[in-house]
């Protein structure tokens, strides 16, 4: 339109040029919430996903759909949905899962304390059956689906915080068999070392805010679907709209870019710190996945690489109540003391009172977790300087 008024000038003139030829060599953030096409009726077949497009940034939108691929690319799966964050993640997997399913949950009890939450105070309220069974003890996984007949079987990878290793395939094949599906939280793992799909999961879930961007700056989920399952995890995105938003999108995307590279790192780091660990005076417990007495130690064998057990140790400090792991964990100089994980720095994190906070004291201490357990998130510095720097706060 010619000859626009300043009012008008000011909200149309300069925007909605169409897209340069070159292509940019990084995904660019874009940001609008809807798109333009020559006339309506493509804009329809958009909206009846009869021809490739955005419509709605709730629907999809360039820079999230980027990430999606990405992350589909990696675990092998049909497609993604990039949410809010982790738990928004688990929770629209979850609702993927008992669609046109039995509402009725065989769970690992050791899990992420949120989803524990999730699962007890959210899902179960709303008449969910939800029975928790060790994800290890192959026998009791069986009969519990047996006798659940479940929708959906949830478990971990690397179990938060005791890094337990459940057989993914041997439960892929029981889920399957009595029709569930089997969602993996694949976050403490990463798609370097497992890839749940290929061990036959139907959806798997990361919470993005970890090693996959990596760098502290993002809070974001995601759930890779198999083909079965992809339709309806993207109907009810739409619908209920968790998806995550360009900018976090963007930064996720350039995260992963080194992601491989951060985690090769930092699983080497952490195998030189837990054997470390293992011989100090100080310490009662540690536990580490490459740690030849742990009690999945076959499986482990089975199913990781070599040399690529994760970047999680878990330690009991000897004689140690909260107090006293309080004060080990103040003099700490170089290791951060937070909530989180999988950053590039190492961090450390007390699960009585952040990661498993939300659950009673004896159910903590039914899943083993102690009052003088930490959890160490190993980054990418030198493992001499993080040795160095929990000896002196150990006392050492
Ligand atoms: C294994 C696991 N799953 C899911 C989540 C939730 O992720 P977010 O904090 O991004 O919601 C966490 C968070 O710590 C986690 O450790």
């Amino acid at each position: 339109m010619k000859n626009m008024r300043l009012h008008t000038k000011a909200v149309h003139a300069g925007d909605r040029k169409k897209a340069p030829l070159a292509v940019p060599v990084t995904t660019p953030i874009v940001t609008a919430s809807s798109y333009l096409y020559e006339d309506t009726a493509q804009l329809d077949r958009v909206f009846e996903e009869e021809m490739e497009g955005f419509a709605y940034a709730r629907y999809d939108s360039p820079t999230t759909h980027a990430l999606e691929e990405l992350i589909a690319s990696l675990e092998n799966g049909h497609g993604a949905l990039a949410t809010s964050s982790g738990m928004g993640a688990v929770q629209i997997a979850l609702q993927t899962a008992f669609t046109d399913r039995r509402h009725s949950i065989v769970a690992a009890g050791a899990l992420y304390g949120a989803t524990i939450r999730m699962l007890t105070s959210v899902f179960e309220p709303m008449g969910v059956d939800v029975r928790f069974v060790d994800i290890c003890d192959l026998a009791a996984v069986e009969a519990a689906i047996e006798e659940a007949r479940p929708g959906c079987v949830l478990m971990e990878t690397i179990s938060n915080p005791l890094l337990r290793v459940g057989q993914i395939d041997r439960v892929a094949e029981m889920a399957r068999a009595a029709g569930a599906v089997l969602l993996v939280d694949s976050t403490f793992a990463t798609p370097l070392m497992v890839r749940p799909m290929e061990l036959g999961a139907n959806l798997v879930v990361h919470s993005l805010t970890k090693y996959l961007a990596g760098h502290g700056d993002v809070l974001g989920g995601v759930v890779v679907s198999d083909e079965a399952n992809y339709a309806t995890l993207r109907a009810l995105s739409r619908t209920c709209g968790p998806n995550l938003g360009p900018f976090e999108a963007y930064l996720a995307m350039r995260g992963i870019k080194t992601f491989a590279l951060r985690m090769e790192r930092q699983c080497a780091n952490a195998c030189r710190i837990a054997s470390a660990l293992a011989a100090h005076p100080r310490l009662e417990k540690v536990y580490f996945p490459a740690d030849p007495k742990h009690p999945d130690a076959g499986t482990i064998r089975r199913l990781f690489p070599d040399g690529l057990y994760g970047a999680m140790v878990s330690f009991e400090i000897k004689d140690a109540g909260r107090e006293q792991v309080f004060a080990f964990m103040d003099k700490l100089k170089l290791i951060v003391k937070g909530t989180s994980l999988g950053d590039v720095h190492s961090l450390i994190l007390y699960p009585a009172m952040s990661s498993h906070r939300d659950l009673a004291p004896k159910q903590r201490l039914r899943m083993g977790i102690r009052d003088n357990l930490v959890r160490l998130s190993v980054g990418i510095e030198a493992a001499e300087d993080i040795l160095e720097d929990l000896d002196q706060a150990l006392g050492g």
